[in-house]
């Protein structure tokens, strides 16, 4: 039997959940896509008619809210009703690292997949597909089944007919460039048991996305790929950063070794460039999973093996800090340093696992004065990174930045550059890659630093102003 899919029901309004529905809703306007979250500030922000105030900011996304928004795409905190008119639930809720308990550090927290779990097993009605959307921790669809499965005897009980299929349907997206990726994606993974339900999946992806990149594999193998999928990016950008601490050793480049490896076509050129280590809410929290598997199961050559990507990542920022300290004639106490960019990467203001975080947190300890710029991030997200002042409600945003004592905020480069003693550049936003040297060396201390962590500086431009310039892989020389 074929299931005919007409409302999509979409728990979770995140990164994920929001812009994988709204490009889902545009390509399939046939479909009605409801979008719920237990955040009601959070549906109030999707529901905002100012379009530049959408909680996710992703280019090309608010044209796709404004043009299906009221159509075939709502965000509403009806979990309940929207969980019973739908055809097919996606799961897209949090799943942090577990802070405390079994498997504290590593494993994912799954407390939020179970509360969903128990809400479609009490509202569901007829047949319903559950697709986990979330990067889960391997054999969480089985967590989800079964507690499907025990609402199933209630329901025999209770003569209510209910149904369920879960499928997993890993979502590959990367934050910046996620509208591209959902709408040209290099595969759509669907993990599954019941090959009508899978196709039932495959059908809305059929309406934009080529046959031949929907993969099939068994439940397993999908939430396995996924956690690999990220291990093997997370690897390759420890590999290549690894190598930069090398390059400044030796004289070599980092950017001429990348591009000399990058050729051989087995290796290939993406992700390759070094940077001040990898952030973002997936790498580490995927890898510590695939960590928590291995020893699950007794493989601790295994589990080392991925634990070393992480921690590599751990030292090179620590490195990165302690280097800034050295060049700054061993102390950083009382000097102001401007950081350019607090994102974990350009085009996106989430802060989740950014190296700027744990660069920040280091200079601030060794007592340096901050002063911070980043295009997107919002100072109270800063505040809240860097824990100082996070409790106090007494001020607003903007002044709970300056009353701080160790930092300030500040959206005017320039201005953020004054009267400092380095500037250090953490992500790679472009307009950091235009900046006039001339006039911030003439407004900083002497002598004077800009450490490029991103590799998106003219050297020469910089130099030449009289500034002391080091580059991530090549130093200063
Ligand atoms: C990642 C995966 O790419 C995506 O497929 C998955 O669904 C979610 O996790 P995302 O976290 O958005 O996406 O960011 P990504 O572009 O992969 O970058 C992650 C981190 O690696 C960033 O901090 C970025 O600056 C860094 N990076 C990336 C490098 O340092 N060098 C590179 O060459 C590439
Ligand atoms: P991701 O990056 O995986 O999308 P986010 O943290 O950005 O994660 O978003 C997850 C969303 O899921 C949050 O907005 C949160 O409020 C929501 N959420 C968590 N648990 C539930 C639940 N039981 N019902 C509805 N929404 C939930």
């Amino acid at each position: 039997m074929k299931y005919k899919i007409n409302n999509i029901c979409c728990i979770g309004a995140g990164y994920v959940g929001g812009p994988t529905m709204a490009v889902i809703a545009d390509k399939c306007p046939n479909l009605t896509v409801d979008v719920v979250d237990i955040n009601e500030e959070r549906i109030k922000q999707w529901n905002n008619k100012d379009l530049d105030r959408l909680p996710i900011f992703e280019p090309g996304l608010s044209e796709i809210v404004e043009r299906c928004r009221g159509r075939n795409l709502h965000f509403s905190n009806f979990i309940e009703e929207k969980i019973r008119n739908a055809d097919i639930i996606f799961i897209s809720v949090n799943t942090p690292t577990k802070t405390k308990g079994v498997g504290a550090g590593k494993a994912s927290d799954l407390k939020w997949v179970e509360a969903c779990a128990r809400q479609v097993a009490k509202y569901a009605i007829g047949h319903t597909i559950v697709v986990e959307k979330s990067t889960l921790p391997v054999r969480t669809a089985e967590v989800i089944r079964s507690i499907l499965d025990s609402s199933l005897k209630h329901n025999r009980k209770e003569n209510k007919s209910s149904t369920f299929d879960v499928l997993s349907n890993p979502e590959f997206l990367s934050e910046g460039s996620a509208i591209k990726d959902l709408n040209d994606p290099d595969r759509v993974l669907i993990g599954g048991e019941n090959t009508d339900s899978i196709e039932a999946l495959s059908d809305i992806y059929k309406n934009w996305v080529s046959k031949n990149k929907i993969l099939k594999t068994n439940v397993w193998s999908s939430e396995l790929a996924k956690l690999t999928s990220n291990a093997f990016l997370a690897q390759r950008i420890s590999s290549i950063n690894s190598i930069s601490a090398l390059c400044e050793k030796t004289g070599a480049d980092i950017r001429e070794v990348s591009r000399a490896i990058g050729s051989d076509s087995r290796i290939g050129s993406k992700f390759l460039e070094s940077g001040p280590g990898f952030g973002g809410s997936c790498f580490k929290k995927d890898i510590l999973n695939l960590v928590y598997l291995s020893e699950y199961f007794g493989l601790p050559e295994v589990a080392n093996f991925w634990e070393g990507v992480v921690k590599l990542n751990n030292w090179h920022q620590h490195r990165i800090s302690k280097l800034i300290v050295k060049r700054l004639f061993g102390t950083v106490s009382n000097k102001k340093i401007c950081i350019l960019g607090f994102s974990f990467k350009a085009d996106t203001n989430d802060t989740r696992e950014s190296s700027s975080i744990a660069i920040c947190k280091d200079l601030l300890e060794e007592g340096a004065f901050l002063k911070i710029n980043d295009p997107k991030v919002d100072p109270d997200q800063i505040t809240k990174d860097l824990d100082i002042n996070y409790q106090n409600d007494i001020y607003t945003s903007e002044q709970k930045s300056t009353a701080n004592e160790g930092w300030s905020f500040h959206r005017n480069i320039y201005e953020c550059a004054e009267d400092v003693d380095a500037v250090v550049v953490l992500t790679e936003w472009e307009e950091y890659k235009n900046i006039n040297w001339e006039l911030i060396s003439k407004s900083m201390r002497k002598p004077a630093w800009v450490f490029d962590a991103r590799s998106i500086l003219n050297s020469k431009k910089v130099s030449s102003t009289g500034l002391n310039f080091w580059r991530l892989g090549k130093g200063s020389k």
